[in-house]
């Protein structure tokens, strides 16, 4: 979603900005800006499309100051035009605001300040804020922030300056991510540590309701009625090379690669390969609750929605708990069921996408357990939820969610041995699983290694307008992320279906123009499989298929043959999954789109 950096230091405040926007452009990037305090009051520069757009527009026009904000934006309302880019400034250049998140009664707020001689010069929710905060301005900027937050509903991460006090930065939360980064005689403000994490590893996350005061000579953060609030600093342990594209020519394709290594990272010190156990110290779940458990419900978006389904059939086949897998978006919505002994897992890459927040609080609210399964250390889902497993994948950049995936497929299968292994499942059995796991990096790597392979296969196939995707049992899971990887980023339409339902709607579609990707592993489903495999063939579809050993009932059938190891069925979406990822990304490359970017999306949504 949008990125917010601010600044204040004896540095030039517009580099760092700069830089640190770059670093959040795949939160958002439709349009940029910076406001800087140059001595006189506020001084803006912004521009519509990337941030290389605004850089040009300050090397025309530069701005010079030692104190300043900077944003990113997606937009939500209005389009993203320079009129509309972040930083917002009232009439009188004094006040400028950056701000994520949603101001739900903006149109009533805009209509009383245009009655009372306010005059807007965009189409955001964001400048309400401005006026609000102009309107209250008596001398301090922390009391005009706090009578305008009191005025506004919605959601909100924002940074303020005030041209008549040059040497602050307000900023407050309640909703979207925001952090104080505690730099050597400087000070940061940021909604994601990728933008600071050059210059500061010592970190203060905002709690919702508070508010930061940030100046040269250091920073203290209160709530919402001026009370001192004590927080800790973080430690970040990520490195710079981490967030850094180091040689390859896209962090998708460095994040695919990273997984060996992700994989491994996932599972350090919590596979006991002889007992077919795993140690997980942030459950918070003694044995007895973790025996009582009688239903899982487990919410996700997107790519986590994914992987929370391939979660569902891990647990109910090994564990027999019933699982149910809901879009966080239509849990909250749904008056959910929740009994004394459900547990709620919340899959989350970056612990912050609005609709997960709000259904995990909802889960929370009804007096179930919650479980996150989150990537960022620190973020607002690990802290909020009762117990957790931490990905350790590393920081996510690229937008089409890749590693994280693998790797929270990876933490469902170590939660679903221990559970499994603590009600009926038998050590030869939890044996095989988890040396299954512990061989997975390898497997991974000798995939990676024929990236080639794929890269050829995406040459024939990159001028086709549709795909489709199947897969039955654990990898129809498989088929729906491989379709939503290449529409994400390559634009092409692709559908992911269980391959017998095909049967009932997709087979009217396929003509010898459709390729058609299908999951075969040799598991329990895939005699099933190569019957669909035929169905398709029967109607001259191109098949692309995914399999692990040469079968004779597919001789003839398959146009393209793509060879994975043998697994253990319920992994086996971890090792069909890199090749869906690298067509994807190949295809996306030859079609010359921004794979890192792509148009619309955004890696976190903070919205609902
Ligand atoms: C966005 C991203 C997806 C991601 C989804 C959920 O739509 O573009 O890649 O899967 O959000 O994000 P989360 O951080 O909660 O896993």
């Amino acid at each position: 979603m949008c990125g917010i950096v601010g600044y204040v230091g004896p540095r030039a405040a517009t580099p760092l900005l700069i830089e640190g926007l770059k670093r959040l452009e795949y939160r958002g990037y439709d349009s940029a800006g910076v406001a800087v305090m140059n001595g006189k009051g506020v001084e803006t520069r912004k521009a519509a499309g990337k941030i290389s757009r605004l850089e040009s527009a300050l090397s025309s026009a530069p701005v010079h100051g030692t104190l300043g904000i900077a944003h990113t934006r997606w937009a939500t309302h209005g389009p993203p035009t320079e009129r509309n880019a972040h930083p917002h400034v009232d009439e009188h250049h004094q006040v400028a605001v950056v701000h994520n998140g949603i101001i739900e009664n903006a149109p009533a707020l805009r209509t009383l300040l245009e009655k009372t001689g306010h005059t807007f010069s965009s189409e955001t929710d964001t400048e309400v804020l401005v006026h609000l905060i102009e309107s209250a301005y008596d001398g301090n900027l922390e009391d005009a922030v706090i009578e305008a937050l009191h005025l506004v509903d919605g959601t909100y991460g924002i940074a303020v300056m005030h041209g008549k006090e040059p040497n602050k930065i307000v900023a407050a939360r309640k909703g979207s991510p925001l952090l104080v980064g505690l730099g050597d005689g400087e000070y940061f403000v940021a909604s994601d540590v990728s933008a600071i994490l050059a210059h500061t590893r010592d970190v203060v996350y905002l709690e919702d309701g508070e508010m930061a005061v940030v100046t040269r000579d250091g920073y203290r953060i209160c709530d919402l009625n001026a009370r001192p609030v004590d927080r800790q600093v973080s430690r970040i342990d990520w490195d710079l090379d981490q967030i850094e594209r180091g040689g390859f020519a896209h962090f998708m394709l460095k994040e695919i690669f990273e997984q060996p290594q992700t994989l491994e990272n996932t599972m350090r010190g919590r596979l006991i390969l002889e007992e077919g156990f795993t140690k997980l110290g942030g459950l918070n779940l003694t044995k007895e609750e973790l025996l009582a458990i009688d239903s899982v419900v487990i919410t996700a978006c997107g790519t986590s929605w994914h992987s929370a389904l391939i979660g569902e059939m891990m647990i109910e086949e090994l564990c027999r708990i019933p699982v149910e897998v809901e879009y966080a978006s239509e849990y909250r919505y749904k008056n959910p069921i929740v009994t004394p002994n459900t547990l709620v897992i919340v899959i989350s890459q970056s612990g912050e996408t609005a609709d997960t927040l709000a259904a995990m609080r909802e889960a929370k609210r009804r007096g179930a357990r919650t479980l996150g399964l989150v990537n960022v250390v620190g973020s607002t889902i690990a802290r909020e939820d009762d117990g957790g497993i931490y990905l350790h994948a590393g920081p996510e950049i690229g937008v089409a969610s890749t590693k994280a995936f693998t790797s929270q497929v990876v933490a469902l299968a170590l939660f679903t041995l221990k559970l499994a292994r603590l009600r009926n499942l038998s050590v030869e059995q939890g044996r095989r699983i988890a040396q299954a796991l512990a061989e997975l990096p390898a497997q991974v790597q000798s995939i990676i290694e024929r990236a080639d392979e794929i890269e050829a296969l995406a040459e024939q196939f990159k001028s086709a307008h549709n795909f489709l995707y199947l897969g039955r049992g654990y990898n129809f899971p498989t088929a729906l992320e491989g379709a939503l990887k290449l529409k994400e980023i390559s634009y092409i339409h692709a559908e992911g279906y269980p391959a017998a339902e095909m049967k009932h709607g997709p087979i009217a579609l396929i003509d010898d123009l459709m390729p058609v990707v299908v999951v075969a592993p040799h598991d329990a489903v895939f005699d099933k499989v190569t019957s669909n495999i035929q169905e398709v063939k029967a109607r001259k579809g191109r098949v692309i298929a995914i399999t692990t050993r040469e079968e004779p009932a597919l001789k003839g059938q398959l146009d393209y043959e793509f060879r994975i190891p043998e697994t253990v069925d319920m992994l086996t979406p971890i090792l069909a999954s890199i090749p869906l990822q690298l067509l994807a990304y190949y295809i996306a490359v030859k079609r010359g789109c921004n794979v890192d970017q792509p148009r619309n999306l955004a890696k976190s949504v903070t919205v609902e």
